[in-house]
């Protein structure tokens, strides 16, 4: 798959180890910053993966921050995107299964790296069921 990923300085060394994690793991991942660990704003970076994943120009988007917190409720504010916080690996696999999430975030303060490949792991060995779980996605954002 082809993942865009971004952080603010708090998810820098943690965005790293993800982009390690994910060519690793056989997908494509891109950068989308920052490139160091100097004081930046989320909205900044979960805004540019965000828009990518929204314009298909990547399938799915990861982000981090502190929390997980900010650079979710920037996501969420692009048109198309549904960008969960996970905080463990049961809340990624369920935002696959059934939300259809396409943007991951989580928490680059309260989880090791160890903990972020286990919610790696779960995002992307899960999928979406469909069914009833699509005619609630419907319901967040209606065509127009
Ligand atoms: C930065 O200190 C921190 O506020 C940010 O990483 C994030 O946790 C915001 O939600």
């Amino acid at each position: 798959m082809k993942i865009a990923v971004g952080s603010d300085h708090a998810g820098y060394e943690m965005k790293k180890h993800v982009l390690a994690w994910l060519v690793a793991h056989g997908h494509y991942a891109e950068d989308m910053g920052p490139f160091s660990e100097e004081s930046v704003d989320y909205p900044d970076f979960a805004r540019k993966v965000a828009e990518s994943v929204a314009q298909g120009s990547f399938d799915q988007g990861i982000v981090m921050c502190g929390t997980g917190i900010g650079v979710s409720i920037a996501a969420n504010k692009v048109s198309g995107i549904r960008a969960a916080l996970a905080c463990g690996p049961e809340f990624a696999s369920l935002a696959r299964q059934h939300n259809n999430a396409n943007v991951l975030c989580f928490s680059a303060r309260f989880n090791d790296n160890a903990a972020a490949e286990k919610i790696l792991e779960s995002w992307f060995g899960a999928e979406f069921e469909g069914g009833r779980h699509q005619r609630r996605i419907d319901k967040i954002e209606p065509a127009c």
